[in-house]
């Protein structure tokens, strides 16, 4: 695997290229990633990966210093994928100067859910990612189910800009209790880590509620997070909504039994979760 860091180099390394498959990361890889990985495989050549932990969709209150950083370990394992090329910038490298252009997502997109609870994450997100898009060039691109809301904002602005870029949707790797792996989760002591498949657990619930016939969203919602909170969790959402947008299903999409997906985000001590399934 060639490690690169600057444009230019990854430019060298791929030109003539015309079926990358890419794998926008953040480092810390586990096994959701290297599934991400082998999805890539199937659907293009070279695969290449990338390694930046974004400043830009951190918050003030975030955790972008304690982000964990673990490259050598994360070199090993692409390595046994057979990533051809891995993209590591520094700052430097992808911010030569202030990032002063960014995208911006639709506020009916962009704010709801996460955009809600973290502000300003995915312009950080979608400028990184069409900055990432304009090195690398690839002919598809995949993102994990796992960030439902991150994934279809980067296809919309994909599609929005024509972008030459197909965007493929990996399903969420889960541990054998359900919880669905993140960097985040080695945060969690011990007993939060056996709490922690509970948000599957709280999903699964609401789903089947849904499923039969259930269709009071507002208290489905409402109990769902008095569940978790009960629990010792500090839930930011709970949401059931429409998988086209995201946003509320109307009576009449409910009588018509539009595909829905229930979404949540809930803090565990400091450790902030989320999670989704589609209904
Ligand atoms: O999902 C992530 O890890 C990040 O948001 C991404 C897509 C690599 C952009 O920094």
């Amino acid at each position: 695997m060639k490690i690169v860091t600057t444009i230019e180099e990854l430019r060298d390394q791929l030109r003539g290229q015309l079926r990358t498959a890419f794998v926008p990361t953040m480092g810390n890889l586990h096994e959701g990633h290297l599934s991400l990985m082998r999805l890539a495989r199937r659907h293009g050549d070279p695969v290449v990966a990338s390694i930046f932990v974004n400043r830009l969709q951190f918050g003030p209150n975030e955790d972008f210093d304690k982000y964990p950083r673990t490259f050598q370990a994360d070199v090993e394992k692409l390595e046994k994928e057979g990533v051809y090329v891995l993209f590591a910038p520094t700052e430097k490298d992808l911010y030569p100067e202030p990032q002063e252009y960014r995208v911006q997502p639709p506020n009916d997109l962009g704010n709801i859910l996460e955009g809600e609870f973290r502000p300003g994450f995915f312009t950080g997100v979608t400028t990184v990612v069409l900055k990432l898009f304009s090195c690398v060039q690839p002919k598809v691109a995949v993102f994990g189910k796992k960030d439902y809301q991150q994934l279809m904002i980067v296809r919309n602005m994909s599609r929005q800009f024509a972008l030459p870029t197909e965007i493929i949707a990996a399903e969420t790797y889960r541990a054998d209790d359900g919880l669905a792996l993140s960097s985040r989760n080695r945060y969690l002591s011990s007993d939060e880590r056996a709490e922690a498949p509970q948000l599957f657990q709280t999903l699964n619930a609401v789903a089947q509620e849904v499923r039969s016939g259930h269709l009071n969203m507002f208290e489905l919602e409402r109990d769902a997070m008095a569940q978790l909170d009960k629990r010792g969790w500090k839930p930011d959402y709970v949401a059931v909504r429409k998988r086209i947008d995201l946003q509320p299903p109307s009576a009449g999409d409910l009588a018509e039994g539009v595909p829905l997906v229930a979404l949540c985000a809930a803090k565990l001590g400091v450790t902030r979760l989320i999670d989704n399934l589609e209904i």
